[in-house]
């Protein structure tokens, strides 16, 4: 192996991430008096959080009744009953006060006529525990809300005293006897490695949509704190459940906010009809992205698409108020124009379900705490090591994420894990001795790959893996597809032994980043094909064709997968779903038939 000169850093927190649920738990573990550095492969602003768009869920009542109990109740709907409910309790009640923080931290918020944060309808927010009608709990700033809530986030972080750096890679977790010490990375700009020791390492690394042909997600969403968890022997949790939005742009894959709907655009087939009524008549278009998706399956494959090969569905906002869509939907008007070539005043944007959001994740619990996947106690924690924002599955979105409950996840969460490491952390406290060989596995994998030189390159594998995932973890899924899926996956992975990374240096060097990334991805497509396989039910955005129907008797429990890195096998396992609330407030939400 070649020798690489090390340079050490030693913070009491580091951060992994800068987007919206990294930037908060930095900013509250430096506004806590603890050191802290986040370390993020994109400059802040530029992480996927921007790409946000129709806002953050908190029942602020602004525009009408609304409660923290009727939020829990459609977020426990919404999940399929997977999501652990003391988890929820914890979001829910803590979403208006995340809300008003931003607000004070100079989040420029749309407001109603009276000057409050303006709040739009979102897909399976109800008002009446889950009754109906829809409620005003999604707060915006017009469709541009992740946009406003990073660069907010990122301004206040450069109040504290965090040290940030930027583009650098994390290469993986440091490891001693079950407890995480930091990371090993490798600064992007001149190739040199680091060594980050920390009391608590927090993953906010976010989702890994990039296994897919087709996503809303940025091409940095590699998911590589996921992975990094899955080398160092750890499981990842519920990765079967991958949320596909209904509203991608056909043939772009650029996200078309669910607040287009909730600003009142209406989806229809080629007969012209608004075909959301059949399959959720009180809900409609404003059903869950899950039912909401299958609906819109279901219209194609029975012939009623839209387009010349009727494989697309049509979004209408011409029907609004021109004066609506330049004030609360400029961006989405923007792109439908430049990706589809579409005058939203005008014409219908041509649509598709599309790759959103992983529900599965690094599990924690509601304090931001990785758990060790130990059967004996499913809830024993990885000393060192916290997970927030979409690299986690806490789990508070359970089967299904409920549209404007991820940004409010990134803030609650990103918070928590900063309210623990104060709680556990005396800052500045010393760290112990560097250990002969400390992070040499790191340096071993990036000094295999940078001198790969076998015959796949890497696009051509990362190019598989990606159209296998859209073909066969799809919407729909069946035993067939899934056992196809498992398979090919499965050949993928083994052909990474053969990759050809064509460029030797360490400096700027986009082919070995992005075959890092890909090593990430298809570790966690492998597990995600895995536990889609192994989970014989339909439940939220898992859908069975041979399993049509939720077992609450066998499979109400979040599943567990690990990879065997050496032997290319993934294996299974599972964990209780937390049947309890947090608080004597509210009791236990009991599970029943979930329509809309
Ligand atoms: O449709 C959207 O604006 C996406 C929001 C979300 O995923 O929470």
């Amino acid at each position: 192996m070649t020798a690489y000169p090390i340079t050490d850093h030693s913070f009491d927190v580091i951060v992994v991430g800068a987007g919206g649920s990294g930037l908060r738990a930095a900013l509250g573990a430096s506004q806590a008096g603890l050191k802290t550095a986040c370390i993020s492969k994109v400059f802040p602003t530029r992480s996927h959080t921007v790409a946000a768009q129709g806002g953050i869920a908190a029942s602020l009542a602004n525009m009408g009744a609304d409660s923290w109990q009727w939020h829990m109740y459609d977020t426990v709907k919404g999940a399929d009953w997977l999501g652990d409910q003391d988890a929820i309790e914890y979001l829910v009640r803590n979403a208006p006060t995340a809300v008003y923080e931003l607000e004070h931290f100079g989040m420029p918020f749309s407001r109603t006529e009276e000057g409050k944060i303006y709040q739009r309808p979102f897909g399976g927010h109800m008002m009446n525990m889950g009754e109906g009608p829809p409620v005003q709990r999604t707060c915006a700033a017009a469709d541009r809300t992740g946009h406003a809530m990073l660069h907010t986030l990122y301004g206040q972080s450069l109040r504290y005293d965090t040290a940030f750096f930027i583009e650098y890679f994390a290469l993986d977790l440091i490891m001693e006897n079950g407890a995480c010490r930091g990371i090993m990375a490798m600064c992007m700009e001149d190739g040199s490695i680091h060594r980050f020791r920390a009391h608590q390492t927090i993953l906010a690394t976010g989702g890994y949509g990039r296994a897919y042909f087709s996503a809303t997600s940025a091409h940095t969403c590699t998911g590589d704190g996921n992975a990094m968890v899955l080398r160092a022997g750890l499981p990842l949790q519920d990765m079967e459940f991958v949320q596909f939005h209904p509203t991608g742009i056909y043939g772009a894959g650029c996200l078309i906010t669910e607040g287009a709907r909730g600003e009142g655009g209406y989806l229809t087939n080629s007969a012209g009809e608004r075909f959301m009524e059949r399959y959720a008549p009180s809900a409609k278009d404003l059903a869950s992205r899950d039912v909401v998706s299958r609906s819109m399956t279901l219209e194609i494959r029975e012939g009623r698409g839209v387009g010349k090969e009727k494989d697309h569905i049509h979004l209408h906002l011409e029907h609004l108020d021109p004066a609506v869509l330049h004030e609360r939907l400029p961006g989405i008007s923007e792109s439908a124009k430049i990706f589809a070539g579409v005058d939203v005043t005008k014409e219908p944007i041509p649509i598709l379900p599309t790759v959103h959001y992983n529900m599965g994740g690094i599990p924690t619990n509601y304090h931001g705490e990785a758990l060790a996947g130990d059967p004996r106690n499913t809830e024993k924690t990885v000393p060192g090591l916290m997970a927030v924002g979409e690299a986690a599955c806490v789990s508070v979105h359970g089967a299904n994420r409920l549209g404007s409950n991820s940004l409010i996840d990134l803030v609650v969460f990103g918070r928590a894990a900063a309210l623990r490491c104060a709680e556990k952390i005396k800052s500045n406290s010393p760290h112990a001795d560097i250990k002969s060989g400390m992070g040499d596995e790191a340096i071993a994998r990036l000094d295999h790959f940078r001198n790969a030189n076998g015959k796949t390159p890497t696009a051509q594998l990362r190019a598989k893996m990606q159209r296998t995932m859209q073909d066969d973890a799809a919407v729909f899924r069946t035993g067939k597809t899934l056992a196809t899926g498992v398979k090919k996956i499965g050949e993928i992975w083994n052909a990474t032994a053969d990759i050809k990374v064509s460029d030797r240096s360490l400096v700027w060097n986009s082919d070995l980043i992005e075959t890092l990334e890909y090593e990430n991805l298809i570790l966690q497509a492998a597990v995600t094909v895995a536990s889609a396989e192994a989970r014989k039910e339909s439940r939220g955005a898992h859908a069975r064709e041979d399993f049509p129907k939720r077992d609450d008797k066998n499979w109400m429990k979040h599943s567990l997968s690990w990879a065997d890195t050496a032997k290319r096998k993934v294996t299974l396992g599972s964990r209780a779903v937390h049947e309890f609330t947090m608080s004597k407030d509210i009791d236990y939400i009991k599970p029943k038939a979930r329509v809309y």
